[in-house]
């Protein structure tokens, strides 16, 4: 099922998308340069959001190699280099390019789709034999996190994951569990790592968190999981440039596919 809660149409999403990107796209690089992606390379970009990994990546592989953007709501990927093929496609709906690329990664969208695994399957068979497959998904067991300590900010991260779980099925805490269902995939040269950051209330995690906060904050407080009161209080704490945040923990999970596995689909 795609089941993605976000709404692109809201006035501050593409932000938060860039904000977000700006936060993990030099660890997500770092990821690809590692695996030796370069010049000549077939790469595919699921959920490409505002399309700065698939920039990224065609400066990588250059004029002979060739970079497809997808994502199910394309408004933001109008702006990208000859390089970069956009489609508008739904990965849980429309069929991928089969077995046609040395690398198809993704970033922030498997825990929003239903199976998971069924998700991974999908973008996993359009991995040529000798590619890569490469996932990142957030979990937020560090998301409530914030020094000096505030009830307040657990209460709205507790009301965000519950509200986007309820609406969407946004599994929080999925990050986790990525490696077995990549294990279960029949790859091979499957390894995993995490990563995050903590920072002042003025970095680009803590914006993303506060348009986050923005696009629910109202049905945070229909759905009577906080006050208008509480939720007046969070914003007083999230102005105050002194606190210092961890946020949320981005997996990373790469696997090779050596030969022609069956993936069941
Ligand atoms: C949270 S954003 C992440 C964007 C980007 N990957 C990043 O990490 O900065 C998730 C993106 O996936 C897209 N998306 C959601 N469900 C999708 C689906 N079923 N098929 C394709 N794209 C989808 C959304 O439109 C959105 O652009």
């Amino acid at each position: 099922m795609s089941t993605y809660v976000l709404d692109q149409g809201h006035p501050g999403e593409r932000t938060r998308l860039e904000a977000m990107a700006g936060a993990w796209d030099p660890g997500t690089m770092r990821l690809v340069g590692a695996l030796g992606i370069g010049t000549g390379h077939r790469c595919l970009e699921v959920g490409a959001g505002t399309g700065s990994i698939a920039r990224a990546l065609a400066d990588v592989v250059g004029p002979e190699g060739h970079v497809l953007a997808v994502d199910r709501d394309i408004r933001f990927l109008g702006e990208l280099p000859d390089g970069v093929e956009v489609r508008c496609m739904d990965v849980m709906v429309d069929d991928l390019p089969h077995a046609q690329f040395d690398l198809v990664h993704t970033r922030l969208l498997i825990a929003h789709l239903h199976p998971h695994r069924r998700a991974l399957q999908r973008l996993a068979a359009a991995v040529t034999p000798g590619g890569w497959l490469l996932v990142e998904e957030v979990d937020w067991t560090c998301a409530d996190l914030i020094v000096p300590e505030a009830p307040i900010h657990i209460a709205m991260v507790r009301a965000l994951q519950q509200l986007m779980g309820e609406r969407g099925g946004f599994d929080a805490t999925y990050g986790r569990r990525l490696l077995g269902d990549v294990l279960s995939l029949g790859f091979t040269d499957v390894s995993a790592q995490y990563r995050g950051t903590q920072s002042r209330s003025s970095s680009e995690s803590w914006l993303a968190w506060q348009l986050l906060v923005e696009q629910f904050q109202q049905g945070i407080i229909q759905a009577e999981l906080m006050t208008q009161q509480e939720v007046d209080e969070w914003w007083s704490l999230s102005r105050d440039e002194n606190n210092l945040v961890v946020g949320v923990t981005m997996f990373a999970v790469q696997a090779r596919r050596l030969l022609e596995v069956s993936l069941g689909l």
